[in-house]
């Protein structure tokens, strides 16, 4: 059936583009974002009665539609498929029947709809038995779905496809299918895993002449098939809801990740203890094993800067309460932390015990913060307390007064909260789809179930906590949650396969704007070897996210449990890092201002090279460093692809020159570690046991000849007074070996 296009209205920057079936608006921003919404419902030439297409979901972009600055305009028509054409700033727009568009970016084509129907592959009748087999590992079945709206467009023949959060498989999603559900799957995750916890859904298409990302702002359960059904074309299939779509054009990743980044938030600059070292496990039964743990590393010489409280630490788990048998004075025990430098975090669930004489049940029931039934009953299900409720996040009444009782922890002295089980998970089956919240059903709410829960406890600490910087952790998030908290990959496990993954997913995570991640080091399902442990934290060694964290029931993975070689390249690693702490803070402060990731995979920083569009066994911290861990055991050395220009090496100084592999030496307590030409690195000398340690005095600037420039950026560590111009920022340049600075700001 066809839908043809019947005329146009243009008002300010936003065309609406009438056809027989109703209007599909794009609006075109300043900076050539432009945002493509289908609005069911809405009266043909709507806009003429003032209407504009607004954000789709609630507090995940920064900026409205409406906020967009310029005029479209309508030009002259040049081909017969082509009805009109739009163009502001650097986009134009070929408008045609059946709502088809394609979009040129300074004059050359970028996005193209595919014009053909979908070619579907043949299902064989028994195929769903088959899934039925697989069922833990899949996501539904490929059911007709009726309300779905798909978005469908060409892939080029050398498109590589990146983001899309902590999806598994590899860095290059070209070729695979996915499906954005938060899913808890405590099975071991490999690369046929279609979900996991975060539903991210914004991906950048690098091909030969263009490169952009598409962010597909729709909450519902939803397909990415990146030339997996068809190599011609990729889709995006929301199973409910309406089409809202931002495409995002740039010369190249860098500028594709900042526009992203500028509609959604970018990751904001945390207190410089968050890029310590963290050390946890789901175990910790006393207070007393906590301040044990923390001696320990001061006793080995490791560094260590804060030491996380799983479920452990609460009664019952209960939420905002602690064991007092256990955990009787949870103050002094971070009073006594903090004489060693280290800060305690502690973890919160969403689900609330059901229990009548428990505060936080009561007083949620009076003020009806729960998720309901459909028969308007408070909806019940199983988490760690046994039954429990589920607060509904989506509410302000609801994030207020949860993020209030932040200063619970905070009076205990605990100085940042890990939000977990938050997709949300349960025990007793999934949340049906029609569990009603009050920005909508389950199924509509459930991927950005998590966003609200940070967003609640960013803003309680932002709050409650003197002016620090919140620190949030997060396990289930959706676009724009980077705003609010950092996010961990979950539930890994203690094998070499996941290594691996941990650098596939934290270099997609951090391209789709969730900039603060990591793994937990050492894995956290299954048992651990001393030789894993240590290729677990060589090969995290500068990623945002630093913590060695396991679950209870398997083997303990603190570096003391091996003998002294695992001690000794653990401290050598952990050592390193603290080294890099002050040019990773730099990293962190651009990364607030441009949306730059502080860890990048090889491929954003040298797009034009085909080489690197699927390497994510290395990988860059800013655009200086290049890291090449080991990821399989027993290796003493490996092959290094180094992408064009000179390079050294971190620790012998030996120029290579690059555009091709190398192989470097890598006994067990070495991570290859590179250094562009021209760096200029700021790092930490001395000796350091916590980031307390690290005084301006004891930072000097590293140099490797060549050309390169970099800023050097100080403040206080802490508190949001930079914002207000409270930071020193001095400005290095390099050229040959000559060093030049320059104050850009002096605040302090
Ligand atoms: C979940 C988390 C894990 C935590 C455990 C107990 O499995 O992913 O990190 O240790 O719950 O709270």
């Amino acid at each position: 059936m066809g839908n043809s296009y019947k005329n146009c209205k243009i008002q300010d920057n936003t065309a609406e583009l009438i056809y027989e079936n109703g209007s599909l608006f794009v609006t075109i921003f300043e900076n050539n974002i432009v945002h493509v919404a289908q609005k069911p419902g809405i009266e043909s030439v709507a806009i003429e009665e003032g209407f504009i297409p607004k954000a789709a979901t609630p507090d995940v972009t920064c900026k409205d539609t409406s906020d967009a600055k310029g005029t479209a305009a309508e030009a002259g028509v040049s081909d017969a498929a082509v009805k009109a054409v739009i163009s502001a700033r650097d986009i134009t727009v070929y408008v045609k029947d059946n709502e088809k568009l394609d979009i040129y970016y300074k004059g050359k084509l970028v996005l193209s709809d595919y014009e053909k129907a979908r070619k579907k592959s043949e299902k064989n009748p028994y195929e769903d038995l088959a899934i039925a087999e697989l069922e833990g590992h899949t996501v539904g079945k490929d059911e007709e779905k009726t309300d779905a709206v798909t978005i469908i467009k060409k892939l080029g023949k050398d498109d590589a496809i990146y983001g899309l959060g902590d999806k598994p498989g590899c860095l290059n999603k070209r070729g695979y299918s996915y499906v954005n559900w938060n899913t808890d799957d405590p099975a071991p995750h490999v690369d046929s895993f279609k979900s996991l916890y975060k539903s991210i859904p914004f991906f950048i298409v690098l091909g030969d002449e263009y490169c952009y990302g598409i962010f597909a702002d729709n909450t519902y359960k939803t397909t990415f098939d990146f030339g997996y059904e068809n190599t011609d074309y990729y889709f995006v299939e929301h199973e409910k809801g309406e089409l809202d779509y931002y495409f995002m054009p740039g010369n190249d990743m860098a500028e594709v990740v900042g526009l992203y980044t500028s509609l959604t938030g970018t990751t904001p600059l945390y207190q410089r203890w968050i890029y310590g070292s963290h050390q946890s496990r789901w175990g910790y039964y006393t207070q007393d094993e906590v301040l044990d743990i923390a001696d320990k590393f001061r006793e080995l010489d490791i560094p260590c800067d804060v030491i996380h409280m799983d479920i452990d630490y609460m009664n019952g788990y209960r939420v905002f309460t602690f064991d007092d048998k256990k955990f009787p004075d949870v103050k002094s025990l971070s009073e006594k932390l903090a004489d060693r430098g280290v800060k305690l975090i502690s973890i919160i669930d969403p689900g609330v015990k059901k229990d009548e004489d428990y505060f936080m049940y009561k007083e949620g029931m009076e003020m009806d913060a729960f998720a309901h039934d459909t028969d308007g009953s408070v909806y019940e299900n199983a988490v760690w307390p046994g039954t429990s409720v589920f607060p509904d996040f989506t509410k302000q009444s609801v994030r207020s007064w949860w993020g209030d009782k932040t200063k619970i922890l905070l009076e205990h002295g605990i100085s940042g909260i890990w939000n977990d089980m938050n997709e949300p998970a349960s025990f007793n089956g999934p949340l049906p789809d029609d569990v009603q919240f009050e920005y909508g059903a389950h199924e509509k709410v459930h991927n950005i179930y998590g966003h609200f829960m940070a967003k609640a406890t960013y803003e309680g600490l932002a709050k409650n906590d003197g002016g620090k910087r919140p620190f949030v952790l997060t396990r289930a998030a959706y676009a724009g949650s980077q705003k609010y908290c950092g996010g961990w990959t979950g539930d890994n496990h203690s094998i070499w396969a996941h290594i691996a993954l941990s650098l596939e997913q934290v270099c997609n995570l951090s391209v789709s704007g969730l900039a603060m991640c990591g793994s937990d080091i050492g894995g956290f399902g299954s048992d651990t070897t001393p030789e894993l442990l240590v290729r677990f934290y060589e090969a995290a060694v500068f990623v945002p996210f630093f913590r060695n964290h396991s679950a209870m029931g398997t083997r303990r993975q603190e570096p003391w449990q091996f003998d002294e070689t695992t001690i000794d390249a653990v401290r050598k690693t952990v050592k390193l890092r603290y080294r890099f702490i002050p040019y990773i803070y730099d990293l962190a402060h651009e990364c607030e201002k441009t949306g730059a990731p502080i860890v990048r995979p090889l491929v954003y920083e040298y797009p034009a090279d085909m080489h690197v569009r699927n390497i994510s066994d290395e990988y860059m911290l800013g655009s200086f460093v290049l890291v090449a861990p080991v990821i399989a055991p027993g290796k003493e050395a490996r092959e290094v692809y180094l992408p064009d220009g000179d390079w050294y090496d971190y620790y012998t100084g030996e120029k290579y020159s690059g555009g091709r592999y190398i192989l470097a030496d890598a006994p067990l307590d070495k991570v290859p570690v590179f250094i562009k030409a021209g760096a200029i690195i700021p790092v930490a000398d001395g000796e350091i046991r916590s980031t307390e340690d690290i005084t301006e005095d004891k930072i000097s600037i590293l140099t490797y000849p060549g050309k390169g420039s970099f800023v050097h950026y100080q403040d206080d560590n802490e508190t949001f007074a930079y914002r207000d111009g409270a930071y020193n920022a001095v400005e290095y340049t390099m050229d040959g070996d000559k060093l030049e600075k320059r104050v850009l700001h002096k605040g302090l």
